[in-house]
């Protein structure tokens, strides 16, 4: 039974990265909204998710407010890429003049997640969104669950779908005009949390002939190692014993480089996926992050590209609001998905180029696999091929850049 009804500006479904960093744009704009998140804030908080912040995405946070990565990130000024047995390093502040910060996406929600609550903003967590209504009007809204199972209406001038890869926004796209566009990977992660010192102080992307490994860092106790699996392997049936030997066997080599073990403390299979949906607007509702598009984890690209869609979210909608809400002023947020796209689809590139140049793929011909071999080793030992992958990794600064001639607009008016 619907117990309130209630009308908002900005109604934001997700309280994710990125439906917080809108909240927290619209809190500073004086834009009245709501965000709805269907998990608790603690179910969040402990969700392990990549580590990597392009240089843009730390100017979006600081920009924002949020200067704790800058004490207790770790900035990287360059990662590994290690194959045949050897390391050939990728000087990211040399070639792009640009470096990432290892700094995990949970510390990204906390620090989000705390700005929003310190400002008042309206976040409801466990708010469950079980339909949509009326997507493509003027007035679209959400009908929702809380915790207590009481059902709430809420309305807005617009709505924002930042809810996930699983997102139910998405689905109102009309079939007529959506396209979805995906990619299927025979492999996925293994994914560890191990208790011990670092083995690398930067990030080694190791491609050998028994599959890929990622060696990444936490704290000074802790550690993030990946190693490439089936996406039906059962993180149960191994042991500790048996995750360090594959790990070692993929990072060994002539050189003697070896992992420092340590217990396993965590343990899981992230699936890959590639896919993104367009349009990302129907009518007042419009999609960012994960809910319009995936990305496997091999470029880290996945928090970064949601926190790029909402700086451009935000721009338009400020001049959404300062030309006023009208029906007929709607074009202008067609904007979004167009300015989005395009780093959208460089991303897309690019973790799906990692993905294939640096996994084994299930059945391939040994011809292949050298191939494979030879491309690392053709952009490794080329100063244009390191600084491709540069470029690639920090974030293509440029693309957040507004369009040439693109003039700032009047701030929004309190709503
Ligand atoms: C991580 O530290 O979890 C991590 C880093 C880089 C990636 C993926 C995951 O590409």
């Amino acid at each position: 039974m619907t117990t309130t009804a209630e009308r908002t500006r900005v109604a934001i479904v997700g309280g994710g990265p990125a439906g917080l960093l809108l909240s927290i744009l619209l809190t500073r704009d004086g834009v009245d909204h709501v965000v709805l998140e269907s998990r608790s804030h603690d179910e969040i908080e402990h969700t392990h998710r990549a580590g990597i912040l392009e240089a843009g995405s730390v100017k979006v946070l600081t920009d924002a407010g949020l200067d704790r990565v800058l004490r207790e990130g770790d900035r990287h000024d360059g990662i590994d890429l290690r194959f045949g047995g050897e390391t050939h390093r990728i000087d990211l502040a040399g070639l792009a003049g640009r470096s990432v910060w290892l700094y995990p996406q949970t510390e990204v929600f906390k620090d989000l997640a705390g700005h929003a609550r310190g400002t008042g903003a309206d976040v409801r967590w466990e708010a469950q969104v079980t339909e949509i209504l009326d997507a493509g009007t003027t007035l679209p809204g959400v009908r929702y669950r809380t915790a207590d199972g009481a059902t709430h209406e809420l309305r807005a001038d617009l709505l924002v779908g930042a809810d996930g890869s699983r997102s139910v926004c998405r689905h109102t796209l009309p079939e007529d005009v959506r396209r979805s566009f995906s990619h299927e990977y025979p492999y996925a992660w293994f994914g560890v949390i191990v208790e011990a010192p670092r083995s690398a102080s930067e990030l080694v992307y190791t491609a050998s002939e028994h599959g890929f490994a990622l060696v990444s860092q936490r704290t000074e106790t802790h550690q993030r190692l990946y190693f490439q699996c089936d996406p039906v392997e059962d993180p149960a049936a191994w042991t500790d014993e048996q995750i360090w030997a594959e790990l070692q066997r993929r990072v060994a080599g002539p050189d003697g480089f070896r992992l420092t073990e340590g217990p396993v403390r965590e343990k899981t299979v992230l699936r890959f996926r590639s896919a993104v949906v367009e349009p990302v607007r129907h009518g007042r509702m419009l999609l960012a992050g994960d809910a319009a598009h995936t990305v496997p984890p091999t470029g880290a690209k996945g928090l970064n590209l949601a926190l790029a869609d909402v700086v451009v979210l935000h721009d338009v909608l400020s001049g959404w609001f300062a030309r006023g809400t009208t029906a007929g002023a709607d074009d202008v947020l067609d904007e979004y998905g167009r300015r989005a796209s395009r780093r959208v689809w460089r991303a897309q590139h690019f973790s799906a180029w990692m993905s294939r140049m640096l996994h084994s793929h299930p059945g391939e011909s040994g011809f292949e696999a050298r191939c494979r071999i030879a491309e690392l080793r053709a952009l490794a030992e080329s100063e244009a091929g390191r600084r491709f992958i540069a470029e690639g990794y920090t974030g293509w600064g440029e693309i957040l850049a507004r369009p040439a001639g693109a003039t700032r607009r009047r701030p929004p008016q309190r709503g």
